[in-house]
């Protein structure tokens, strides 16, 4: 099973990332792999990100997406609610656009099981040593600094329960899975697993971290033996964990944006390539750290 994946795009309206676009699709078309995942935030517009989408997609393989907090972002212009996105328009969009969204059911390729969530966080990722109170994770501010879901996810869940119904719906697919499935592959945005974030000890990194994903997300991944691969976003730095027989991975890309010239290499540290053979998960070809770094700032 051949496996190409990325995810943070961050593709800007109105067609400007197209070319970053196309390249990625003709380096993960040479891959050739049997399935191509994207793991979240790609617009923060559902008509853009369907766009993006079929720019992206790859012909001749399973193309899988899995939102991300930006994809479910309301849009008050349009009357569209987070909830609404994530439980229906990002299927749609995705199927528009030749993607499965993997969060509504799993997807089953061969004897493998891919099962996808948004993933939240519930503050589990949180550094004590900072001394923040609890309100402030609930409040997502702290001094002049704001986690921007704030102002942009409208569901009526808070963080605690939103993590809990995500990890009730993980189980439920875990163990609603065929008898036939010999291993899974978990895709998710947000991550499963402290040890996947960065910390610097500088505010307001730090507090920020917090908002990266929830350790109750990955207790359930190391519990269920058949899980062997763990691929997220969200983070935007690029790590590589190993858990027994679990490995896991984010693969973002970022806000930054090279020099045309430079665009192809910068494409080709972006995509990670996986193989698994026989249970075995290998790391063909996968780029650690920030890709952006000292690159300009495309956001918005
Ligand atoms: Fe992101
Ligand atoms: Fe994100």
């Amino acid at each position: 099973m051949r496996i190409a994946a990325v995810s943070d795009i961050h593709a800007r309206p109105n067609g400007v990332d197209n070319d970053l676009l196309r390249a990625i699709r003709e380096r993960v078309t040479e891959f050739d792999p049997d399935v191509f995942i994207i793991a979240g935030d790609m617009n923060e517009q559902i008509k853009e990100l369907e766009h993006n989408l079929s720019k992206v997609r790859v012909d001749g393989c399973k193309n899988l997406y899995v939102s991300g907090n930006h994809d479910i972002w309301f849009e008050e212009d349009k009357g569209i609610g987070s909830l609404e996105k994530y439980s229906h328009l990002m299927k749609e969009a995705c199927e528009r656009s030749g993607f499965v969204h993997l969060p509504d059911e799993p997807c089953l390729v061969e004897d493998i099981a891919f099962i996808g969530s948004i993933g939240w966080y519930d503050y589990s990722f949180r550094c004590e040593d900072l001394d923040i109170p609890l309100e402030n994770y609930e409040m997502k501010q702290y001094r002049d600094s704001y986690w921007r879901d704030l102002y942009c996810i409208d569901w009526s869940l808070t963080d605690v329960e939103a993590t809990s119904l995500l990890n009730q719906k993980l189980i439920y697919d875990l163990e609603t899975l065929p008898e036939s499935v010999k291993c899974v592959v978990y895709i998710s945005h947000h991550l499963p697993f402290l040890e996947l974030t960065l910390y610097k000890d500088r505010l307001p990194w730090d507090f920020f971290s917090a908002f990266m994903g929830a350790v109750s997300s990955g207790e359930i991944l190391k519990q269920d033996s058949r899980v062997v691969l763990s691929i997220s976003g969200h983070s935007h730095i690029r790590s590589v964990l190993k858990l027994d027989s679990l490995m896991a991975l984010t693969v973002p890309v970022g806000y930054g944006r090279p020099h045309k010239d430079d665009l192809d290499s910068f494409v080709d540290s972006a995509i990670a390539e996986i193989i698994i053979r026989d249970n075995e998960v290998e790391l063909l070809h996968f780029v650690e750290g920030d890709l952006c770094q000292n690159l300009p700032y495309s956001f918005g």
